[in-house]
């Protein structure tokens, strides 16, 4: 877990604006919490802090300011994040906007999604937005702090790697990456373990529905990950963020003709 960044969140409605900070944690490696618990920890040591809530009779939810209000004019960079019922933001996010840039604080970006809302005149339809934020809306997330705040996101150190080995059925490539001074040894290609981050939690191990996952030397990788279906579960699920799936359009087209014969898991 890097320590460079936080988000803070209140979600008291549906959950909506909690996916959505999740999401945004995983892409920046760091924690997100809810606005009670940052009351009680020193906001001043991280760079960059995240706030976001639903929308609320207009704005931000009153505990976000709080939390905000008790920040020092050290420089931070920060981002503001929302979902909200109204198919527009408006103006929603100009009072907490303006909060932060009073206490001396660097604002990189905002960002809004619609989220489920059946409050008013939705009820009657039944609630509007209805499944949202979606997977759509969490990826948007990603790369808004992608664009907005490279710097705090955890790198994919894959990308790094200049001559790539072909994959092969029971055998696991192993590179060595340089990210400033430290090297980092990935292992595996289609779905590559970051080994230096992986803490050997199982987690990946455990959530694989294919069971195509093992250990070795408390370290995660995989023989078989050619047999991947992409179903994301260990990316997501990894606390560390130390896996990454590399799969282009024909990678998941083989995966479909792969697997079109199987007949059970
Ligand atoms: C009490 C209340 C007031 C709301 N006021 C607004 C509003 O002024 N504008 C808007 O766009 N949405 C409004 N909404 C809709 C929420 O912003 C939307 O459902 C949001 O996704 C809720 O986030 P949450 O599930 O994280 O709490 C309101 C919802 C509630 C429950």
């Amino acid at each position: 877990m890097r320590n460079e960044s936080i988000i803070i969140y209140e979600s008291i409605y549906n959950g909506n604006t909690k996916k959505i900070a999740q999401a945004m944690a995983q892409v920046l490696g760091c924690r997100s919490i809810n606005s009670t618990n940052a009351m009680n920890i020193d906001l001043n040591q991280y760079k960059s802090i995240g706030f976001g809530s639903g929308i609320y009779f207009g704005c931000h939810h009153p505990l976000i300011f709080k939390v905000a209000e008790k920040l020092d004019m050290s420089e931070q960079d920060v981002f503001l994040f929302s979902s909200r019922g109204n198919p527009r933001l408006g103006k929603y996010h100009e009072q907490l906007k303006k909060l932060l840039v009073e206490k001396g604080k660097k604002l990189l970006g905002e960002f809004s999604v619609k989220g489920y809302d059946g409050t008013g005149p939705w009820s009657i339809i039944g609630g509007g937005n209805c499944g949202k934020p979606n997977e759509r809306d969490l990826k948007k997330a990603a790369k808004f702090l992608q664009d907005h705040m490279p710097q705090y996101c955890v790198p994919d150190c894959y990308k790094q790697i200049k001559t790539r080995l072909s994959v092969k059925e029971g055998k696991v490539n192993t590179y060595t990456v340089s990210l400033g001074e430290t090297q980092v040894v990935l292992k595996g290609d289609l779905l590559t373990f970051n080994q230096n981050d992986c803490i050997g939690c199982g987690k990946c191990v455990d959530i694989c529905p294919l069971g195509i996952i093992d250990m070795k030397e408390g370290k995660a990788f995989s023989l078989k990950e050619l047999d991947c279906t992409i179903c994301q579960l260990c990316e997501k699920n990894c606390k560390e963020r130390a896996i990454n799936l590399h799969f282009n359009w024909r990678d998941a087209i083989k995966v479909a003709i792969r697997h079109g014969k199987r007949k059970s898991l």
